[in-house]
Protein backbone atom coordinates (compact mmCIF):
# COMPACT_ATOMS: atom_id res chain seq x y z
CA UNK A 1 0.00 0.00 0.00
CA UNK A 2 1.02 3.65 -0.83
CA UNK A 3 0.21 6.38 1.82
CA UNK A 4 -0.19 10.06 0.71
CA UNK A 5 -0.36 12.72 3.86
CA UNK A 6 -3.52 14.81 3.01
CA UNK A 7 -3.39 18.20 2.40
CA UNK A 8 -4.53 20.47 5.00
CA UNK A 9 -4.50 24.33 5.28
CA UNK A 10 -2.77 25.24 8.48
CA UNK A 11 -1.34 21.91 9.60
CA UNK A 12 0.29 20.67 6.68
CA UNK A 13 3.00 23.10 5.48
CA UNK A 14 6.60 22.36 5.02
CA UNK A 15 7.38 22.43 8.99
CA UNK A 16 5.04 19.81 9.85
CA UNK A 17 5.72 17.80 6.35
CA UNK A 18 9.39 17.39 7.37
CA UNK A 19 9.24 17.00 11.01
CA UNK A 20 6.75 13.77 10.07
CA UNK A 21 8.95 13.36 7.54
CA UNK A 22 11.98 13.07 9.95
CA UNK A 23 10.16 11.15 12.41
CA UNK A 24 8.31 8.31 10.86
CA UNK A 25 9.46 8.42 7.09
CA UNK A 26 6.54 6.38 5.98
CA UNK A 27 4.61 8.72 3.99
CA UNK A 28 4.84 8.22 -0.21
CA UNK A 29 3.68 11.69 -1.08
CA UNK A 30 2.56 14.83 0.54
CA UNK A 31 0.32 17.88 -1.38
CA UNK A 32 0.77 21.15 -0.63
CA UNK A 33 -2.06 23.10 1.05
CA UNK A 34 -4.23 24.26 -1.99
CA UNK A 35 -2.57 27.40 -3.84
CA UNK A 36 -5.07 29.47 -5.16
CA UNK A 37 -3.92 29.93 -8.82
CA UNK A 38 -5.36 33.35 -9.89
CA UNK A 39 -2.16 34.71 -8.61
CA UNK A 40 1.83 35.04 -8.31
CA UNK A 41 2.64 32.76 -5.59
CA UNK A 42 3.42 34.88 -2.07
CA UNK A 43 6.86 34.55 -0.24
CA UNK A 44 4.76 31.80 2.53
CA UNK A 45 3.86 29.87 -0.61
CA UNK A 46 7.13 30.06 -1.95
CA UNK A 47 8.35 28.79 1.34
CA UNK A 48 6.27 26.05 1.38
CA UNK A 49 7.42 25.02 -2.22
CA UNK A 50 11.10 25.94 -2.13
CA UNK A 51 12.96 22.05 -2.71
CA UNK A 52 15.52 23.30 0.16
CA UNK A 53 12.58 23.11 2.36
CA UNK A 54 11.20 19.40 1.11
CA UNK A 55 14.88 17.64 0.78
CA UNK A 56 14.01 13.90 0.63
CA UNK A 57 9.94 14.98 0.54
CA UNK A 58 8.17 13.33 -2.83
CA UNK A 59 5.77 17.11 -3.02
CA UNK A 60 2.89 17.55 -5.13
CA UNK A 61 1.48 21.25 -5.68
CA UNK A 62 -1.90 21.47 -5.18
CA UNK A 63 -3.85 24.37 -6.94
CA UNK A 64 -7.31 25.97 -6.26
CA UNK A 65 -8.66 26.56 -9.85
CA UNK A 66 -11.51 26.56 -12.75
CA UNK A 67 -9.35 27.44 -14.83
CA UNK A 68 -7.00 25.99 -17.45
CA UNK A 69 -4.80 29.12 -17.88
CA UNK A 70 -4.40 29.44 -14.47
CA UNK A 71 -3.01 26.05 -14.39
CA UNK A 72 -1.09 26.19 -17.36
CA UNK A 73 0.37 29.46 -16.27
CA UNK A 74 1.12 27.83 -12.46
CA UNK A 75 2.46 24.97 -13.47
CA UNK A 76 5.19 27.51 -15.34
CA UNK A 77 6.26 28.81 -12.40
CA UNK A 78 6.35 25.43 -10.26
CA UNK A 79 8.23 23.85 -13.03
CA UNK A 80 10.78 26.68 -12.54
CA UNK A 81 11.01 24.75 -8.67
CA UNK A 82 11.31 21.55 -10.35
CA UNK A 83 7.54 20.11 -10.18
CA UNK A 84 6.11 18.83 -12.64
CA UNK A 85 2.78 16.89 -11.57
CA UNK A 86 -0.21 19.13 -10.68
CA UNK A 87 -2.99 18.29 -8.10
CA UNK A 88 -6.19 20.04 -8.83
CA UNK A 89 -8.54 20.66 -5.84
CA UNK A 90 -12.10 19.78 -6.06
CA UNK A 91 -12.92 19.22 -2.68
CA UNK A 92 -13.20 22.23 -0.61
CA UNK A 93 -15.91 22.38 1.02
CA UNK A 94 -15.44 26.14 2.04
CA UNK A 95 -18.16 28.68 1.35
CA UNK A 96 -15.93 31.08 -0.18
CA UNK A 97 -14.46 28.97 -1.90
CA UNK A 98 -17.26 26.89 -3.52
CA UNK A 99 -19.48 29.81 -4.21
CA UNK A 100 -16.59 30.84 -6.74
CA UNK A 101 -17.13 27.36 -8.70
CA UNK A 102 -13.97 26.44 -6.82
CA UNK A 103 -12.98 23.17 -4.80
CA UNK A 104 -16.41 21.24 -4.67
CA UNK A 105 -18.58 24.26 -5.65
CA UNK A 106 -17.19 23.24 -9.12
CA UNK A 107 -19.21 20.00 -9.07
CA UNK A 108 -22.70 21.20 -8.76
CA UNK A 109 -21.89 22.10 -12.34
CA UNK A 110 -21.03 19.13 -13.99
CA UNK A 111 -20.99 20.96 -17.84
CA UNK A 112 -18.36 23.80 -16.35
CA UNK A 113 -16.31 21.14 -15.12
CA UNK A 114 -16.28 18.95 -18.37
CA UNK A 115 -15.51 22.56 -19.80
CA UNK A 116 -12.43 23.19 -17.81
CA UNK A 117 -10.86 19.50 -17.77
CA UNK A 118 -11.56 19.44 -21.46
CA UNK A 119 -9.44 22.77 -22.18
CA UNK A 120 -6.98 21.74 -19.27
CA UNK A 121 -6.20 18.25 -20.98
CA UNK A 122 -5.81 19.32 -24.51
CA UNK A 123 -3.01 21.77 -23.12
CA UNK A 124 -1.58 19.96 -20.34
CA UNK A 125 1.48 18.45 -21.87
CA UNK A 126 2.46 17.35 -17.89
CA UNK A 127 0.55 14.81 -15.43
CA UNK A 128 -2.42 16.21 -13.85
CA UNK A 129 -4.18 14.18 -10.45
CA UNK A 130 -7.40 15.33 -8.86
CA UNK A 131 -9.10 15.42 -5.45
CA UNK A 132 -12.12 15.49 -5.51
CA UNK A 133 -15.35 15.03 -3.32
CA UNK A 134 -18.56 12.46 -4.86
CA UNK A 135 -21.32 15.45 -5.37
CA UNK A 136 -22.29 19.09 -4.35
CA UNK A 137 -25.31 18.38 -2.84
CA UNK A 138 -26.25 14.77 -2.69
CA UNK A 139 -24.46 11.11 -4.01
CA UNK A 140 -26.59 10.68 -6.77
CA UNK A 141 -24.17 13.81 -8.66
CA UNK A 142 -21.30 11.13 -8.80
CA UNK A 143 -22.58 9.40 -11.37
CA UNK A 144 -22.41 11.72 -14.01
CA UNK A 145 -19.27 12.89 -12.78
CA UNK A 146 -17.47 9.73 -12.60
CA UNK A 147 -18.64 9.81 -16.38
CA UNK A 148 -16.83 13.38 -16.89
CA UNK A 149 -13.70 12.16 -14.63
CA UNK A 150 -13.45 8.76 -17.15
CA UNK A 151 -13.10 10.88 -20.26
CA UNK A 152 -9.85 12.84 -19.22
CA UNK A 153 -6.29 10.57 -18.82
CA UNK A 154 -6.16 11.79 -15.58
CA UNK A 155 -2.56 10.83 -13.46
CA UNK A 156 -4.24 9.93 -10.26
CA UNK A 157 -7.82 10.51 -8.95
CA UNK A 158 -8.34 10.79 -5.19
CA UNK A 159 -11.60 10.76 -4.03
CA UNK A 160 -13.02 11.68 -0.68
CA UNK A 161 -16.85 9.85 -0.53
CA UNK A 162 -18.16 13.08 0.39
CA UNK A 163 -20.34 15.51 -0.72
CA UNK A 164 -19.89 19.21 -0.37
CA UNK A 165 -23.16 19.46 1.68
CA UNK A 166 -21.43 16.53 4.15
CA UNK A 167 -18.55 18.64 5.33
CA UNK A 168 -16.19 16.29 7.54
CA UNK A 169 -18.73 15.23 9.63
CA UNK A 170 -21.69 12.90 7.66
CA UNK A 171 -20.33 9.54 7.13
CA UNK A 172 -18.64 8.51 3.97
CA UNK A 173 -20.47 6.70 1.22
CA UNK A 174 -18.49 4.11 0.49
CA UNK A 175 -20.84 2.70 -2.60
CA UNK A 176 -19.61 5.90 -4.33
CA UNK A 177 -16.21 4.97 -3.99
CA UNK A 178 -17.09 1.27 -4.86
CA UNK A 179 -18.90 2.64 -8.25
CA UNK A 180 -15.43 4.87 -9.15
CA UNK A 181 -13.43 1.51 -9.07
CA UNK A 182 -15.98 -0.33 -10.95
CA UNK A 183 -16.58 2.50 -13.60
CA UNK A 184 -13.38 4.79 -14.15
CA UNK A 185 -10.48 3.40 -15.57
CA UNK A 186 -8.01 5.60 -13.67
CA UNK A 187 -5.23 5.16 -11.05
CA UNK A 188 -7.67 5.91 -7.92
CA UNK A 189 -6.89 7.10 -4.31
CA UNK A 190 -9.21 6.60 -1.37
CA UNK A 191 -9.18 8.88 0.95
CA UNK A 192 -11.46 9.32 4.21
CA UNK A 193 -12.11 8.74 8.19
CA UNK A 194 -8.97 6.17 8.35
CA UNK A 195 -8.16 6.97 12.01
CA UNK A 196 -6.91 3.52 13.48
CA UNK A 197 -6.14 -0.20 11.99
CA UNK A 198 -9.77 -1.24 12.03
CA UNK A 199 -10.97 1.78 9.52
CA UNK A 200 -7.82 1.11 7.43
CA UNK A 201 -8.61 -2.92 7.41
CA UNK A 202 -12.42 -2.04 6.62
CA UNK A 203 -11.25 0.04 3.91
CA UNK A 204 -9.11 -2.58 2.39
CA UNK A 205 -11.34 -5.62 3.08
CA UNK A 206 -13.92 -3.32 1.06
CA UNK A 207 -12.15 -2.02 -1.81
CA UNK A 208 -9.58 -5.09 -2.38
CA UNK A 209 -7.82 -3.60 -5.70
CA UNK A 210 -7.30 -0.18 -3.84
CA UNK A 211 -3.47 0.33 -3.33
CA UNK A 212 -2.97 4.03 -2.59
CA UNK A 213 -4.67 5.79 0.57
CA UNK A 214 -4.27 8.90 1.41
CA UNK A 215 -4.64 9.95 5.45
CA UNK A 216 -5.28 13.44 6.83
CA UNK A 217 -6.90 13.41 10.34
CA UNK A 218 -5.64 10.36 11.69
CA UNK A 219 -2.26 10.98 11.10
CA UNK A 220 -2.51 13.79 13.48
CA UNK A 221 -4.37 11.65 15.74
CA UNK A 222 -2.02 9.49 16.07
CA UNK A 223 1.19 10.10 13.97
CA UNK A 224 1.55 6.47 14.28
CA UNK A 225 -0.90 5.40 12.86
CA UNK A 226 1.04 4.15 9.09
CA UNK A 227 3.63 2.16 11.57
CA UNK A 228 1.03 0.90 13.02
CA UNK A 229 -1.06 -0.52 10.01
CA UNK A 230 2.48 -1.20 8.47
CA UNK A 231 3.19 -3.71 12.19
CA UNK A 232 6.19 -1.70 12.39
CA UNK A 233 7.61 -0.36 16.21
CA UNK A 234 5.49 2.43 17.45
CA UNK A 235 6.65 5.72 17.89
CA UNK A 236 7.19 6.33 22.13
CA UNK A 237 6.77 9.34 23.78
CA UNK A 238 10.53 10.47 23.23
CA UNK A 239 9.83 10.78 19.35
CA UNK A 240 6.18 12.20 19.88
CA UNK A 241 8.33 14.84 22.09
CA UNK A 242 10.90 15.04 19.52
CA UNK A 243 8.56 15.30 16.59
CA UNK A 244 6.41 18.09 18.03
CA UNK A 245 9.71 19.96 19.45
CA UNK A 246 10.64 20.12 15.84
CA UNK A 247 7.23 21.51 15.24
CA UNK A 248 7.47 24.52 17.58
CA UNK A 249 10.59 25.03 17.07
CA UNK A 250 9.80 25.43 13.05
CA UNK A 251 7.21 27.72 13.63
CA UNK A 252 8.91 30.07 16.31
CA UNK A 253 11.94 30.41 13.81
CA UNK A 254 9.34 31.40 10.96
CA UNK A 255 6.95 33.46 12.42
CA UNK A 256 8.09 37.05 14.18
CA UNK A 257 5.67 36.82 17.26
CA UNK A 258 5.37 33.57 18.84
CA UNK A 259 1.27 34.32 19.01
CA UNK A 260 1.34 32.91 15.18
CA UNK A 261 3.38 29.50 16.91
CA UNK A 262 0.93 29.33 19.19
CA UNK A 263 -2.11 29.90 17.14
CA UNK A 264 -0.57 26.62 15.07
CA UNK A 265 0.14 24.72 17.50
CA UNK A 266 -3.17 24.91 19.14
CA UNK A 267 -4.50 23.50 15.93
CA UNK A 268 -2.30 20.90 16.11
CA UNK A 269 -3.08 19.70 19.81
CA UNK A 270 -6.76 19.80 18.68
CA UNK A 271 -5.62 16.40 16.87
CA UNK A 272 -2.69 15.39 18.95
CA UNK A 273 -4.48 15.70 22.35
CA UNK A 274 -6.24 12.21 21.09
CA UNK A 275 -2.82 10.32 21.45
CA UNK A 276 -2.23 10.64 25.22
CA UNK A 277 -5.13 9.56 27.68
CA UNK A 278 -6.47 11.99 30.42
CA UNK A 279 -4.89 14.80 28.77
CA UNK A 280 -8.49 16.92 28.15
CA UNK A 281 -8.18 18.98 31.04
CA UNK A 282 -4.27 20.07 29.72
CA UNK A 283 -6.01 20.64 25.83
CA UNK A 284 -8.56 22.96 27.75
CA UNK A 285 -5.57 25.08 28.64
CA UNK A 286 -3.66 24.59 25.23
CA UNK A 287 -6.94 25.71 23.52
CA UNK A 288 -7.41 29.39 26.05
CA UNK A 289 -3.72 30.44 26.79
CA UNK A 290 -1.93 33.23 25.01
CA UNK A 291 1.68 32.60 26.83
CA UNK A 292 4.39 30.62 25.41
CA UNK A 293 5.56 29.57 28.84
CA UNK A 294 2.21 28.60 29.79
CA UNK A 295 2.42 26.72 26.90
CA UNK A 296 5.45 25.09 27.50
CA UNK A 297 4.15 24.17 30.42
CA UNK A 298 1.63 22.42 30.07
CA UNK A 299 3.22 20.23 26.86
CA UNK A 300 5.16 19.31 29.34
CA UNK A 301 2.80 18.29 31.62
CA UNK A 302 1.50 15.69 29.01
CA UNK A 303 4.44 13.99 28.16
CA UNK A 304 4.86 13.52 32.06
CA UNK A 305 1.40 12.23 33.22
CA UNK A 306 -0.09 11.23 30.35
CA UNK A 307 0.30 8.07 28.72
CA UNK A 308 0.03 7.12 25.31
CA UNK A 309 -3.19 5.53 23.89
C1 LIG B 1 -8.36 21.74 8.63
C2 LIG B 1 -8.44 21.06 7.26
C3 LIG B 1 -7.80 21.64 6.17
C4 LIG B 1 -7.86 21.01 4.92
N1 LIG B 1 -7.22 21.58 3.85
C5 LIG B 1 -7.25 20.95 2.64
C6 LIG B 1 -6.54 21.47 1.50
O1 LIG B 1 -5.84 22.48 1.55
N2 LIG B 1 -6.63 20.78 0.33
C7 LIG B 1 -7.38 19.62 0.22
O2 LIG B 1 -7.44 19.03 -0.85
N3 LIG B 1 -8.06 19.12 1.27
C8 LIG B 1 -7.99 19.76 2.46
N4 LIG B 1 -8.64 19.20 3.53
C9 LIG B 1 -9.30 17.88 3.37
C10 LIG B 1 -8.30 16.75 3.69
O3 LIG B 1 -7.26 16.72 2.74
C11 LIG B 1 -9.02 15.38 3.67
O4 LIG B 1 -9.60 15.20 2.41
C12 LIG B 1 -10.11 15.29 4.74
O5 LIG B 1 -9.62 15.70 5.99
C13 LIG B 1 -10.65 13.86 4.82
O6 LIG B 1 -9.61 12.94 5.08
P1 LIG B 1 -9.35 12.38 6.58
O7 LIG B 1 -10.64 11.82 7.07
O8 LIG B 1 -8.26 11.34 6.43
O9 LIG B 1 -8.94 13.56 7.41
C14 LIG B 1 -8.61 19.80 4.77
C15 LIG B 1 -9.25 19.25 5.88
C16 LIG B 1 -9.18 19.85 7.11
C17 LIG B 1 -9.89 19.22 8.28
Amino acid sequence: MEFYMAPMEGLTGYIVRNAYHHHFHNVDKYFTPFIPAAKRMNTKILRDIDPENNKGISLIPQLMTNNAEEVIFMHKQLAEYGYDEININLGCPSGTVASKKRGSGLLAYPEELDHFLDDLFSQADFPVSIKTRIGYAQEEEWEVLAGIYAKYPIHELIIHPRTRQDLYKLPVRPATFAHALETIPLSLCYNGDIIDENSYEAVCSQFPSIHKIMIGRGLFRNPGLISSIKGEPLPDKNTLRSYHDEILDGYLSIFSGEKDALFRMKEHWFYLGNAFENADKYCKVIRKTSKMTEYRQVVNGIFANCPLK
